[in-house]
């Protein structure tokens, strides 16, 4: 059993990628225990690239970050879940990244795996191939850290379009992960 820390990063109330994060998450928990960090709940501020983290560990901004950076730095799997903005990534997920810079210069770095989890209104199989981009941006400033794959919600506008197809597919992706 690891520790997966699942991190969600829509504002929507109605939500592809949550809908189909929560059945990613019951394939999941078949094996893992699970931690769910949802970022439309957080007070999230932009990093000010002050850099102080670098020296201190610590973040200068007093906001939620510091409530969910241990569950990051001590998961051994993250998966970041987000709708595909603008073929990337979502600007709140982004930010996100950005926040974990205080976890950039530590050595007791758990997290060895990361996947991520898409939807977006395209359905073509491309559309991912720049937000993984930018997920793998991430991951490769950690050393010892792997993309190791993701899954992709494809022409889902929004809640409507989901099919049972979508559904279980995403709950074997989440049983998939070892
Ligand atoms: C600002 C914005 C940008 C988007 N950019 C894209 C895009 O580049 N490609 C795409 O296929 N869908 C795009 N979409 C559609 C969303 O990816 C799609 O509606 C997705 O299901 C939203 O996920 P959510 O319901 O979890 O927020 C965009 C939506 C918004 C609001």
């Amino acid at each position: 059993m690891k520790k997966v820390t699942v991190i969600t990063s829509s504002l929507r109330a109605k939500s592809t990628s949550k809908t189909l994060m929560n059945e990613m998450v019951k394939g999941l928990k078949e094996h893992h225990e699970v931690k769910i960090i949802d970022i439309s709940r957080m007070n999230l501020k932009y990093c000010i690239g002050c850099m102080t983290c670098q020296d201190t560990g610590k973040c200068v901004l007093n906001d939620d970050v510091k409530n969910v950076i241990e569950d990051v730095n001590s998961a051994d799997t993250l998966i970041f879940v987000t709708p595909i903005y603008y073929y990337s990534v979502s600007g709140q997920l982004k930010t996100f990244l950005d926040r974990m810079n205080p976890l950039y210069p530590r050595e007791d770095r758990k997290f060895k795996e990361v996947y991520a989890l898409f939807t977006c209104a395209d359905d073509d199989p491309k559309a991912t191939e720049k937000p993984t981009k930018a997920i793998e941006g991430w991951v490769e400033c950690f050393d010892g850290v792997e993309y190791k794959g993701y899954y992709d919600g494809l022409a889902l506008n929004d809640v409507g379009d989901i099919t049972e197809k979508d559904l279980k597919g995403a709950y074997e992706f989440g049983k998939s992960i070892k």
